[in-house]
């Protein structure tokens, strides 16, 4: 199972990237307002730069030209960018019309900051996103139908929101299995994304049941990756060495 960062603040993305953990990040409009930003296209740019894998960005049209027009305008800040899509009945025709379309390749990375410094040169952007075309993570699903409708309609990825489900007292972990074992069952190839992941004990959970990738949040990520007996063992270690080295 990848691992996602679920944030839009640089600093948690720099320093997670140095670990080689992640293999792609999540935003939204709230990460957004969390991080104090409300340039949604430079900091995109900036966390593609950073982490050169699949960076997802959300459409806040409510309407399905209004997302397929800011589809299509998102999907020119980088190769490695996903547009996320709420699964509303307006979304799923937007997914419809956005799986269809192809990146403008003419206006693929114009203008971006990062030019010159950045691994994906513009030969290999263009040639990256001329294969993949637009690819849509479909946002905001809280049951196996409509992950079932989003990825029928072309999204690529579909998340289901584990947490804000476990809060009304529903069992999100197993709506996710559901969806795995239908994706399964029909051979599609939309990959399954648990969000709102809220400790440890999500990811591992979420890996058990076949999720594709799970996006996690900072914090849970550094808990997960701590354990008081790996600390322990270490100052053990520090400690015999001490007494003996020469
Ligand atoms: C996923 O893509 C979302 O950004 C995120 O996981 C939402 O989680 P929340 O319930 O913590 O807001």
């Amino acid at each position: 199972m990848d691992i996602f960062l679920d944030t839009a603040k640089l600093d948690e993305i720099r320093e997670v990237v140095k670990m080689g953990l992640i293999s792609g990040v999540t935003t939204n409009p709230s990460l957004m307002m969390r991080a104090g930003r409300g340039d949604y296209k430079e900091v995109t740019r900036e966390i593609c730069y950073l982490v050169q894998n699949r960076i997802s960005a959300e459409v806040v049209s409510t309407d399905s030209e209004g997302m397929l027009a800011e589809a299509k305008e998102i999907a020119t800040w980088s190769p490695h960018v996903v547009v996320k899509i709420p699964t509303i009945a307006a979304g799923l025709e937007a997914m419809k019309m956005v799986s269809q379309e192809e990146v403008d390749l003419d206006r693929l990375c114009q203008g971006c900051p990062w030019f010159g410094k950045c691994d994906t040169d513009i030969d290999l952007a263009r040639d990256l996103a001329a294969s993949w075309g637009i690819r849509i993570n479909a946002t905001l699903v809280f049951s196996a139908n409509q992950a079932l409708f989003a990825a029928t309609a072309g999204a690529s990825f579909v998340s289901p929101f584990i947490g804000r489900l476990d809060d009304i007292g529903h069992d999100g972990m197993q709506v996710l299995a559901d969806m795995v074992e239908i994706f399964e069952n029909y051979g599609i190839e939309a990959q399954v994304i648990a969000a709102s992941i809220r400790h440890p004990l999500h990811i591992t959970q979420a890996a058990l049941a076949g999720a594709d990738i799970a996006t996690v949040p900072y914090a849970v990520l550094m808990k997960a990756l701590k354990h008081p007996l790996t600390d322990i063992g270490v100052e053990r270690f520090l400690a015999d060495w001490a007494k003996v080295k020469k």
